[in-house]
Parts: structure tokens; sequence; C-alpha cells
């Protein structure tokens, strides 16, 4: 397009100055097709290539035997570690947009290419800004408000810090790797309710097109009651789910419910002699008059007074009622629903049963990339569909871990089919992953941190610890005392490739002494990695960074706590050639609300809980304004643990990744040094039943000398291990 001198000098002005350009030269100077389009601040049409390893940290095959084990025939090939069976469902733990990416153009695109593509998606994504990462806890018959972790709250300001903006940038990057991995008969339905509703079909729209559309489902999730209707406005009582297709070609099958027998419009009211009922209003329109013959032949004519025919329907033999847009026969999860998990946003199985069953057949590929409590998991998994679900949050994963063990076990009583699922991470392999993208706190830890990043975020961390810096290394950041320190990403969770670089240059300039500080450790990196450290002749100790380092005050008052990672003791039982394991001590260090600063802020005759390190208490005022009152909730160490399982042969599947080869392109298989925990026992405590056993089944196992891992999982969602070398068949 040729523009006339002066508008080319006034673009080029502005330009120069730093300006923004006005409207009207964003169509003039970018040609487009697009009729309407929806713009918002930081739109952009880049959408992330980085493809990660998915790294195997759990497998659950069989939900926990009852009765004590015999041997089983291998069901592993020990050579390669490799599952022998078919598709086995995935539980992913990280950012969607990395796992969407991996999947898109990593070697499990050929594997879900092979099961046949992904037919559906259902995504959920956190459209009520802050609802997911503050989570009730219960401990006793105490509630437990739990507060967001830093990489939470990192991912909560990527999608919410510029309010709408933001979410849409973060869901139009997604949207479109979604679309990209979507077979071509695929559907995917996006749930969200009146905030996002308007400007997510415009999105929607310029995705997957606007000839894709296929229906806007309305979900009546609400009921007024009493003191919800509001007089200013109709009561808010729906939630909105966007259904579009891939293509033209979609698959679908209509839903049918049963007739409503005393709702208003009934016209099943008539009863045979046999007590048939039957409705006989139906007009006969287009039948043709053979066909009419043939139904009065079958008497299943009606004649009215005044001669017009109708035709005469039975209830058991139609269909029912056909589902249209509207859904207001699927309630809410109430309190004491048996599927309630207590994850705040979780979504009706009703719900999920009914997209499912529409747009997908049994053994297709089901995917809920913002996965919850796991809700289309589980439902995928009752109905025969293969499924992937994924989520940041490790809270998440873990209610996720916990329902579909409890779906694998219903399964296994009922005598029905149930796949193996596992549990991913996402690998990092490279170090810019570690360094870059990190994000703001505050404005003035931003503005720090603006400066320079990296080391201002280490300054900081090194100050709450008390350590000084050090210069020149790799991975050392500071010292203190006789031990070295190294500090992990502000935004990602430490690896076990981070770990052991830090070892590596432990053992390269000869220190045996290192902290390594992090918000979050990878799952299943301990204790394995402290003892790959040990025999190297390093003393490598994990610390958590508490978020209060970013709290002035409490660094200044020395309440920035660097707790270590938890504790775990357990005892071996042999008997023959069985054994069980039996826990016999657990401890965390956690410290969440610093107690002085609670006590302060708590109001006359209120009370709140916090976490003092590793003990949970409740802090009580009176109406005076004293504390007099500071109860211990957490009277034992098992009160701690949420969820604990048992892996007897811990090194018999060793952990294998699949990463193309940049020059050749080909997949290359390599041992992480890691080895897939199996969980072959477990004990949790649900909603419902909040007992946990402590000791396990006995498990018959071949003689001789193996290595027995435990996994623990606290009431916060945080997971530890303990491996333990057992010899069976000894004589005693
Ligand atoms: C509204 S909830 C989903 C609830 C779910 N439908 C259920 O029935 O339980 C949204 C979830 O998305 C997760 N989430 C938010 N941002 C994410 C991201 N970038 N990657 C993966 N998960 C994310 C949150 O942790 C939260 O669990």
């Amino acid at each position: 397009m040729k523009l006339p001198d002066n508008e080319i000098r006034d673009i080029t002005k502005l330009l120069e100055e730093g300006k923004p350009l006005p409207d009207k030269y964003r169509f003039m100077l970018f040609g487009d097709e697009r009729e309407i389009e929806l713009v918002w601040n930081g739109k952009s049409q880049e959408v992330t290539n980085v493809v990660m390893p998915f790294q195997t940290i759990e497998h659950v095959d069989e939900p926990r035997a009852e009765e004590d084990l015999r041997v089983q025939p291998e069901l592993f090939d020990l050579e390669t570690g490799r599952q022998l069976k078919g598709w086995t469902n995935k539980l992913i733990w990280g950012d969607n947009k990395f796992v969407l990416s991996s999947l898109k153009s990593g070697p499990l695109r050929d594997e879900i290419e092979a099961n046949g593509g992904i037919k559906l998606i259902y995504i959920d994504p956190p459209f009520d800004m802050g609802a997911d990462f503050t989570m009730n806890i219960e401990i006793g018959d105490e509630v437990f408000l739990k507060e967001p972790n830093v990489l939470e709250e990192l991912a909560y300001r990527d999608t919410w810090g510029k309010g709408q903006d933001s979410f849409l940038s973060m869901v139009f990057e997604r949207l479109t790797l979604m679309r990209d991995l979507l077979a071509d008969d695929g559907s995917i339905y996006v749930h969200c309710d009146w905030r996002l509703n308007s400007v997510l079909r415009g999105v929607l729209d310029e995705v997957f097109g606007k000839e894709n559309f296929v229906n806007e489902l309305v979900w009546k999730s609400g009921v007024i009651k009493g003191g919800r209707g509001v007089a200013n406005k109709f009561g808010k009582l729906v939630d909105y789910i966007h259904l579009y297709s891939k293509s033209r070609g979609y698959f679908f099958q209509s839903i049918y419910k049963d007739h409503d027998l005393d709702g208003q419009h009934n016209k099943f009211v008539h009863r045979d002699a046999s007590g048939r009922i039957y409705s006989r209003d139906t007009p006969l329109g287009n039948y043709s008059p053979e066909k009419i013959a043939e139904f009065d032949a079958r008497g299943r004519i009606y004649r009215t007074k005044n001669g017009k025919m109708q035709l005469i329907r039975y209830l058991d033999e139609v269909k029912g009622l056909s589902v249209g847009e509207l859904w207001d026969d699927i309630s809410q999860v109430n309190q004491v629903a048996i599927e309630r998990t207590g994850y705040p946003t979780q979504k009706p199985e009703a719900l999920l049963s009914r997209i499912l069953e529409a747009s997908s057949r049994q053994g297709d590929i089901v995917c809920d990339f913002f996965c919850g409590s796991g809700t289309t998991a589980a439902v995928a998994e009752k109905l025969g569909r293969k499924w992937i679900t994924s989520d940041l949050g490790k809270f998440a994963i873990h209610t996720a871990r916990k329902r579909l063990i409890n779906v694998q076990r219903e399964l296994k009583v009922e005598g029905k089919d149930f796949r193996a699922f596992e549990i991913l991470n996402l690998g990092r392999y490279e170090r810019n992953f570690f360094i870059s993208g990190l994000e703001e706190f505050d404005a003035k830890t931003a503005s720090q941190l603006e400066r320079n990043k990296e080391l201002a975020f280490n300054n900081l961390i090194l100050n709450a610890y008390k350590a000084e810096p050090v210069s020149g290394f790799r991975t050392f950041r500071g010292k203190k005392h006789n031990r070295i320190v190294a500090i992990g990403p502000v935004n990602l969770p430490v690896s076990r490739l981070f770990a052991e670089q830090v070892v590596a240059e432990c053992v390269e300039k000869g220190v045996t002494k290192v902290d390594l500080l992090a918000f979050e450790f990878e799952m299943g990196l301990f204790p394995s990695i402290q003892d790959d450290a040990s025999a190297r002749g390093v003393d490598l100790v994990l610390k958590h960074i508490p978020k209060e380092v970013f709290d002035k005050r409490a660094v200044d008052r020395g309440e920035a706590r660097f707790h270590d990672v938890a504790y775990i003791e357990v005892k071996a039982h042999l008997n023959g050639l069985s054994l069980s394991v039996e826990l016999t001590n657990y401890s965390v260090f956690y410290t969440q609300g610093i107690t002085s600063i609670t006590e302060e802020n708590l109001k006359n005759g209120g009370s709140q809980v916090v976490v003092e390190n590793g003990q949970v208490i409740k802090i009580s005022k009176d109406k005076d304004g004293l504390v007099n009152q500071r109860e211990l909730l957490t009277k034992n160490w098992h009160d701690w643990i949420d969820y604990w399982s048992i892996d007897f042969d811990f090194t018999n599947r060793k952990e294998i990744i699949r990463i193309k080869d940049k020059k050749t392109g080909e997949d290359k298989e390599t041992w992480t040094g890691d080895f897939i925990f199996e969980n072959e026992w477990q004990s949790f405590r649900t909603r419902q039943d909040r007992t946990i056993e402590l000791k396990s089944i006995f498990k018959e196992l071949p003689p001789g000398k193996r290595k027995v891992a435990v996994k623990v999982v606290d009431i916060f969602g945080n997971d530890t291990m303990k491996v333990i070398t057992v010899t069976i068949g000894e004589k005693r």
C-alpha cells in the first residue's frame, strides 16, 4: 500500500518519539483479511515451540491389593524398563504451555497419533481470578487455609497480572497449541462464566474459525437461595461452555435424557391396559399414507373427537429427550457429594460424562490441560476413554492422583477394565530455562530485579539466608560458615540436572558441603540425588526458600526460615519371603504465616491457624485483645501425612526419556540415572475417610537384596521419598 508522504512522515515521527500509532494505521499498515478481530494489550501470534522431555515420576498400574501379594510374573521388560502393554494414561505436572508444545512437537506425538490422535479436549481454565491456589485443608476438626506457593503465585501473576489482557494472552497461545494437537475430527469444549464469556468467543472464533463454532452451551450451575438474590440485577446462575470443532467433519453423538414425567411439559400421561405409559399428541406431520396405514394397523393411531389423527408413542420405545444447549439438569458438586474432593473449582462428573459421550468414543484419547481435581480424567477412565491431563499445581496433581487411584480401585472391584497411568514431569535440560523469565513480586522487588535479574534475586535470597555472596563459579552463589550455597531458579522447580551440575562443580572444586536452596524441588528428586552426591563425597542439603524472603519485615526480624525437606523413617518387617513396610516417623519444617505478625493482626475474639516450623497451631485472641490460646493441631507426626505408597522393588524399572536428536531428527532413548516409582501399595485420606494406615500388607518377593522406596505426600501436596535396602530370604 502506498501511503501519502505526510502520513509516512507522521508515522516515522511517532515511531522515533516512541509513541503509539493511532488506531487508523493498524489496518492501513498491516493488510489483513479479518473483518472482526479481538485485540488486547500484549496480543501476539507467537506460539512457543519448546520441546522438553517428559520424565516419568511414578507409575500406577494396579491399585492396591487388599490381601497379601504373591510373586507375579514380570509385567515389564527389565532390560529397557519399558511397560510392555499398550497406552498408559498421563497425569502431567507442569505449565500447560510447555506440556502442549512438548506434546505437539516431541516424541510423544507419534504415540498419540498411533492411538488415533486427540479426539476431545475439555478445558476449564482459571476464569475466576484466584480461585485455585488457595485451598482449605482439613486437620482433625479444623480447617486450615493453604496459601499458594511461590510457583503457583507466579503462574497466577502470569495469568492475571494485567487482568483480562494477560488472561487472554495466556489462553490464546494455549488454544492455538491445542488446535494444532487436535485430530481433524476432534472437538474442544471451553468452560467459562460471565466474566470471560464474551471475549472467549472472539478468541475461539479466531483460533478455530467461526465456521467451526458448534454450540454455546449454557449450564445452570447455581441456584438462587434466599440471600443470594440481589436487588439491582438478576441472580447469576449459569456457566458457559463453548464447543468448537477442528473441522466440519467432527464426531458427534446426540445425547438423550429421560423424559421428566412430573414436568410441566410432560406428554406421557396415558397408560394402556398393561400399564405401559404412552403419549398420543404427536401430529402425523409428513408421514406418507402407507406409513400411516401401517401405524394404524399396529394400533398406533389415536383419533381425536374431531377426527384428527395422532401418533401413539410408548415411553419404553423412545430414546428420551434430545439434549439441547440449555443444561439445567446437572447440579454443582454439593458439600456431601461422594465425588467431592475439596478442590474449590471441581466440576461435576455428570457434566463431563455428557461431554465425553457426545464427542468421543470408547478408546479415544481425551485431554484436559487444566486438570484441577482430575474430573475429566476420572470420567474418561470410567467411560473407557484414554486420557492425558495436566496441571501446574502440585496440590492439583496430588488430588487427581488420589482420585484416579480410587477410580481404578472402584473399577477393579466391579470387575471392569482400567488402564495404568503415569505421573510425568517436564524435564528441563537447558540452563537458560532456569534463568530466563524471572518474574516480579512486588513493585519494589520488581524494579530491583529489573537491573540485573539473576544477581538481584540471588542477593535477596543470600541476605535472607545470612550468607555472603561469592563470584566466579558456575553454580555457587554464596557461602555460609563452612558451607557453599547454590540457589535454584525462582520460576521453576530444581531439576535433577540442576542438582547434578551443583554436585559436579563441588567435585571439581573440592567442595564437600553444599546447601541447595529452592522454592520447589522436582518430584522424586530426593533422596537419590543426595545419595549420589554422598557417593561422590559431597554432603548435599536441600532447603526450601520461604516466601517471606520477599517480605523485608520478616527478613529483618529473622523470621524468613529456610526449612529442610521432609524427613521420613520407616521400618521393614520380614516374614519369610514377604515384606511389609511400616511408617514410623515423618517430620516437616514448614512455616506459613509468621506467628508474631498473625498475633499482631488478629482481631479481638478472632482465631487463625498458622504453621510454625512444622507444627500447625491455632492462635486465638480473647475479646480484650490478649492472645490467650495457642492450640497445637498437629498432635501426631502422622497428622501431616495425606498419602503414602510403596514400590517394593524400586530399581527394577529405569526411567528412560526420549529426546529428538537435533541433527538426525531421530528419537533417542536415554536413561536419566533415575528409576520410576511403581506405586504398588498405597494408603491415603479422602474427604469421606480421614483415616490412614501406617503399615502395609505383606508382599512376597523373590529372594535377594533389593531397594524399597516409600513415598509420602503431606497435607500440603508436597512429596518426599525414602529408599531402604532390604535383603529377602536372609537367615536371621
Ligand atoms: C478451574 S480449575 C479446573 C478444575 C477442574 N475442571 C475440576 O473439575 O477440578 C483450573 C486449573 O488450572 C490450573 N492451571 C492454571 N494455569 C495453568 C497452567 N498455565 N498450566 C497448567 N495448569 C494451570 C490450576 O492450577 C487449576 O487447577
